[in-house]
This record gives structure tokens, sequence and C-alpha cells, in this order.
């Protein structure tokens, strides 16, 4: 038996709509094994599919199907750190979590990229699924079936804070929230600063995370469907943090933190305490997360 570990992923990253996202130290973890039919179980209670609609066994098994090696079932016990359906990247860690375990399981017939282009093929956009398979920062295209990606590596003098709130945003629902079209000026505002948001990764330059994470594509739509981004938003502002965005298509709202700003998470936690029940600040819960530079990793 394998055990398949992926972590959370915030994507977008602001500007980066549907290309850019970013590994954290939060995990989703299945164990895997042949079987004589499907059997999945959770072991920490997150109520999971246990029948073949399953996204990691279906992910899993048509693998399988790709390779022609016929599969009875698999035995997954799953155990689901990162939340479901709140940004953070869980259908695209059960993805990543499918293909990685078959491929170990068959003998590791296919690249970690070649596994890579398909899962941003059965996501529709790599900008989640490309961080849980490599870890770190990633800016990404599919062209032709095929995924173009750089990574890198996200410094250890960098963290995050995810301001996760208790209810559940489907991305479905978030993208219709999107108009078809925007206006020429919002496209290229947002070129500029996809650009820069690669190249301040890329080079270490955190310190241009400020203007590299402003997005007129999405976050503005989105805005509605979820109460308090705006005081979130000015919170991680004056609190110092290096910049902040709609992790995916959202609800938790995400910002990046240098670590020697020792202030940040006890005033965050403090601010979030102190506001009254039922206001829009009081439905978050902070997280301190590091950088994933990892990727999905097997273990015994
Ligand atoms: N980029 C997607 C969106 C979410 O914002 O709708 C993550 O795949």
């Amino acid at each position: 038996m394998l055990t398949v570990n992926v972590p959370a992923t915030s994507a977008n990253i602001g500007a980066g709509f549907d290309s850019c996202g970013l590994a954290l130290a939060l995990y989703n973890r299945v164990q895997m094994e042949e079987w004589d039919d499907v059997c999945i179980t959770s072991l920490d209670g997150t109520r999971v599919p246990t029948g073949p609609q399953n996204l990691v066994y279906s992910t899993a098994k048509s693998l399988y199907d790709e390779c022609g090696v016929p599969l009875r079932g698999l035995r997954l016990a799953q155990e689901n750190g990162v939340p479901m359906a709140r940004g953070l990247g869980s259908s695209s860690a059960c993805i990543a979590a499918g293909l990685v375990g078959a491929n170990e399981l068959l003998g590791r017939p296919y690249t970690r990229m070649q596994l890579l282009e398909r899962a941003a093929a059965l996501e529709g956009h790599p900008d989640n699924v490309a961080p849980a398979m490599l870890g770190g920062f990633v800016t990404s295209a599919l062209e032709g079936g095929h995924l173009y990606a750089v990574q890198k590596p996200v410094a250890d003098t960098l963290c995050f804070a995810a301001f996760v709130p208790g209810y559940k945003l489907l991305t479905r629902k978030a993208r219709a929230a999107l108009p078809k079209t925007v206006p020429h000026k919002a496209a290229v505002y947002n070129v500029s600063r996809a650009a820069l948001l690669a190249a301040a990764f890329c080079e270490e330059r955190y310190d241009l995370l400020r203007v590299a994470t402003c997005d007129k594509l999405h976050q503005p739509y989105r805005a509605a469907l979820m109460p308090g981004m705006e005081e979130v938003f000015a919170l991680c502002a004056e609190l110092g943090a290096l910049g902040w965005w709609v992790s995916g298509a959202g609800p938790t709202l995400m910002c990046a933190v240098h670590t020697e700003n020792k202030a940040f998470f006890s005033g965050a936690q403090q601010a979030l305490d102190a506001a009254e029940k039922g206001s829009p600040l009081a439905a978050y819960r902070l997280h301190r997360l590091a950088p994933d530079n990892t990727g999905a990793f097997v273990t015994a």
C-alpha cells in the first residue's frame, strides 16, 4: 500500500486568472492499493463519495484505462486536510492524488509533466493542478493539448495567511458570476500585473506583490459572493502584508506575509476575535501556511 500526499493550492494570485498558482503546506493524503472492489473510507470524518464516482478513484481508473490495464477496484483511505469548496484546490488535490497514485501502482509509465498535462485537461485550467503536482509557484498555459509551465520554489522568508470562511462556494457558481466579455482596459491592466506577478516570484521580488496581485478580471465580479472581502483586504494592508487576493474561485482570502512580520498573525487574529458576531469578519478563521515546494509525493 502507498500513500499519496498532495498540497493545497492558491490559484490565480489575483492577476494571474486561470494561469498562476502556488502550493501550500496543507495536505490531502490518500492511502491506495489495488483491491477486489471499490472500497473508499474517510479517515478524518470528512464526507467523501464512496462509489466509483469518487474523484480520486475515477481519475485513477482513467489512467488504468488509458494504459489498457484492467482494474477490479481500489481501496482508498482519504484524509482531507484541504477543506472542500473553499478555493484551496481540494478537487485538484483529488485529481493529482488519483493520477500520481495510479501511476505509481502501474509502475510509473508517465512522467510528472505528462500526468500534469492530463490533470490540466481534466480540470480545464492548470492554475491549481500545476502547483499541486510541482510545488512552489507555477505559471502555466495550455495550448494545443500541451502544457507550458515555469515552476519556481517560494522562498522560506514568505508565508501565507488564509482567511477561511465557514461557508462553501462552488467554483461553478463563482465562474457564473463572471461576465462574458471585459473592457479592453481591464484586460491590459491584468496582463501587465500577471507578467509582473510571474517575474516577482521568479526573481523573488516579493516587494512587487502589492501591485502584481491587483486584478480587474474576476475579483470585482465575485466580491458579492464573499461578504467581508474588502474588510479582510484592508486588514491585510494595515498589518503590512505583501499582497492579497481571493484564493482560487474563493471564498478563502489569502495574503503573503514576510516571516519577519511577527505582528501580522497576532494582529489579524485579534481583529477577527474582536469582530461582532454576525459581522462579515466574524465568518473567517485564520490559518498560517508555509509554502510547499515539493508538490504531490508518494510515501510507503
Ligand atoms: N482559476 C479558477 C477560477 C479557480 O478562478 O475560477 C481555480 O481553478
